[in-house]
């Protein structure tokens, strides 16, 4: 079996780790039982390119219980678990990923479409581009994909409008169960996870500028505020602007924020949100981070650029000299729950992989009559998995009676 991995004597720890996160993982776990039986995916070559962490894992090995063969890379140079990759070698799984590979992270890619497969789950839709741009050779067996970020669905919709997508892509992250709980409360808590890490240093009494009001603003701005930040929101959109406003917290420009942030964090999938025009107006000593999926948010290159020297002055944290000023900078500006830390909860990843479970299954039994085109889970998936989560919860909700059926689908009982 070929693959790359930084060191498998590492695979012990990484095999401890994955069955922490099997514990926490209930609905993906239940997924992986039903199906070791009946194999649905016996036949099915998947090509993933997604973080590789111990969640990841977990949904790994339930591909493998239900038939399916897997070759992996990561999605991002900085986020992969070298023990996690190992204990996946070790297992047979042709992984291609390790931290910091920078330089071949393209190559790693490659080599996973290499192995010629029939389904691709992407994050970030990096793969799928590479398939569609450089590979299209290797797209013969390819009948269908999911995504799993915003960013990726984003991407992926833009290749749909231009006519250039060629198979069906269930676009998972935006099931309820996905987007609501992993976007919000997964990258929420995981950001800080990742600024502590990095920074060690206290949130409260700080000024936390979040760029975006999103699922992934709104998650870290709520965190931020509970850690005693003094919150101000940038965004581009009226609607999300006012909710932020609402919501308690200040609205204004990046411009507006530049010269009062503490403490700025990205998460808007878009790019230079940050420009050095912003940096030149910041304080000394002021913090970057960013959540969104690439390093696009800030903008770093300007920053390597203009700045006089830079400095490691903790893992995951560079001081740039800026016009004489600090500017610390963590995890090369790459999404820092993933680069600084752990990534999420395997509680939220839960329910983001057993949707990517479910669609893989619906991509095998429905590709048939699917076109080359963005899909949305259906109502019913997502409603099957919070049920899953709620009862692993021990928590009970009411059922509606017939009445109560008939009342909200009848017009003409009013006061
Ligand atoms: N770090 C992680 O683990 C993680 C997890 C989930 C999603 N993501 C990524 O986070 C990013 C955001 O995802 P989301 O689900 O919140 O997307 P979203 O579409 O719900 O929200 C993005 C928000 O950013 C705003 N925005 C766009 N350009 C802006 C600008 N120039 N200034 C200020 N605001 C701007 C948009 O108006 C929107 O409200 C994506 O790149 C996504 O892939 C990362």
């Amino acid at each position: 079996m070929d693959y790359k991995v930084k060191d498998l004597k590492l695979a012990p720890q990484g095999a401890k780790k994955i069955e922490w996160a099997e514990r926490h993982m209930p609905v993906l776990m239940g997924l992986r039982d039903e199906y070791s039986k009946t194999k649905p995916l016996k036949g099915i070559k998947i090509a993933g390119c997604l973080h590789v962490t111990k969640e990841t894992a977990v949904l790994v090995r339930t591909f493998r219980a239900a038939g399916a063969e897997m070759a992996w890379c990561g999605c991002n140079p900085l986020s992969t678990q070298d023990d996690v990759a190992a204990a996946l070698a070790r297992e047979e799984i042709p992984v291609f990923a390790w931290r910091n590979n920078h330089d071949d992270y393209y190559w790693c890619i490659e080599q996973v479409l290499k192995t010629e497969p029939n389904v691709t789950l992407d994050d970030g839709a990096d793969l799928v581009f590479t398939l569609h741009q450089k590979m299209p050779e290797l797209m013969e067996g390819v009948i269908g994909g999911t995504e799993e970020t915003t960013t990726g669905v984003v991407r992926i919709r833009a290749m749909e409008k231009d006519g250039k997508l060629r198979y069906p892509i269930i676009a998972s992250n935006d099931a309820v169960t996905k987007c609501d709980f992993d976007n919000i409360y997964g990258t929420g808590q995981s950001t800080f996870d990742g600024i502590f890490r990095s920074s060690t240093l206290l949130i409260a009494g700080k000024t936390v500028v979040v760029a975006g009001y999103g699922h992934v603003g709104v998650g870290i701005a709520r965190r931020a505020k509970g850690l005693g930040g003094d919150i101000v929101v940038t965004e581009v959109d009226p609607i999300k602007a006012l909710q932020a406003r609402m919501d308690g917290f200040r609205v204004m420009s990046m411009e507006q924020a530049a010269p009062i942030g503490d403490l700025f964090i990205t998460a808007t999938g878009n790019k230079h949100v940050i420009t050095l025009k912003h940096m030149r107006k910041m304080k000394d000593g002021t913090i970057l981070a960013n959540s969104g999926h690439f390093n696009v948010e800030i903008d770093v290159e300007a920053l390597e650029k203009h700045a006089k020297s830079k400095k490691e002055v903790r893992p995951n944290n560079v001081c740039y000299d800026l016009d004489s000023k600090h500017i610390f900078l963590l995890a090369e500006g790459r999404l820092v729950n993933l680069a600084a830390a752990e990534g999420h909860s395997p509680e939220v990843m839960d329910m983001s992989f057993a949707n990517q479970f479910l669609a893989v299954l619906r991509i095998v039994q429905e590709h048939k009559s699917m076109e080359p085109k963005v899909y949305s889970v259906s109502r019913e998936q997502d409603e099957r998995i919070a049920r899953i989560k709620l009862r692993s919860m021990g928590i009970k909700i009411d059922e509606l009676t017939e009445e109560q059926e008939d009342y909200l689908s009848s017009w003409d009982e009013g006061t």
